[in-house]
């Protein structure tokens, strides 16, 4: 059983698409099945989920539609906090949410207070998230300490790095899945990933139900982690 499950959670626009819905509505089931999938992965005894919600790169959307998954997120977090309560989901955020505006920023952070004791499934969402971004900050944070004389740039090694990225106190990747198709990373979880299983499934997003994600933790199980061992 993985400990750390992350998401790209892909498809939302061409689902609504196929239906002849506007991409809203693509996102609105998308919302629906982040619920099915932190059930899903607390059933199974999963540690940690990790989704995508929204790359730094995804401010190049219209405005509307940015302005769509932020109203989204609103009524997300208000509606689905007493769910994260009841099923006792702690929930944390990466990423750089304040991006997003004050006030879904301090309902976000609300959230996450309230429910920093709960202990069944650590739910993490990435928020204005980029990888590269990520690593650059950790690099920034090092070369400063270095340049203050508070490290030994030859002490800097992988322990440094991942020490300092928003993913330090998480238990290392296990499972990585990208639904919708899709066969590349998107700038998510870089270096996180580096001996990460992947599994790339056609479903789309809003079509990711309890059975699908039991099915990539059946793949998960059929893999043989070797971590560069024989
Ligand atoms: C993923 O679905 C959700 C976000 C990136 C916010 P998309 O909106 O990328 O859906 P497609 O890829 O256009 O189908
Ligand atoms: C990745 O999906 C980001 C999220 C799922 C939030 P995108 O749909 O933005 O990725 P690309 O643009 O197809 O690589
Ligand atoms: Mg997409």
């Amino acid at each position: 059983m993985p400990r750390h499950v992350a998401i790209i959670m892909d498809g939302n626009g061409r689902w609504a698409e196929r239906r002849h819905l506007p991409r809203v509505a693509g996102h609105r089931a998308g919302a629906e099945s982040v619920r099915r999938a932190m059930q899903a992965a607390a059933d199974a005894g999963v540690e940690v989920l990790t989704v995508y919600a929204f790359s730094s790169e995804n401010w190049r959307r219209s405005e509307e539609e940015v302005a769509d998954l932020k109203g989204l997120m609103r009524y997300y977090v208000e509606r689905e906090l007493e769910t994260l309560k009841r099923e006792r989901v702690k929930l944390k955020l990466i990423g750089e949410p304040g991006a997003f505006g004050n006030d879904l920023y301090d309902r976000l952070q609300r959230a996450v207070a309230e429910t920093a004791a709960n202990d069944r499934l650590t739910l993490v969402v990435a928020l204005n998230y980029g990888s590269q971004a990520e690593i650059a900050s950790a690099a920034r944070e090092l070369a400063g300490k270095a340049a203050r004389g508070e490290i030994d740039p030859h002490a800097i090694d992988e322990q440094a790095i991942g020490s300092l990225l928003q993913t330090h106190d998480l238990p290392q990747l296990d499972l990585l899945i990208r639904t919708s198709g899709e066969v590349r990373l998107s700038n998510f979880l870089l270096w996180q990933a580096a001996y990460a299983e992947l599994v790339f499934t056609e479903t789309l997003w809003p079509d990711f139900d309890e059975a699908a994600f039991n099915a990539a933790l059946a793949e998960f199980a059929r893999r043989q982690r070797r971590f560069g061992g024989r």
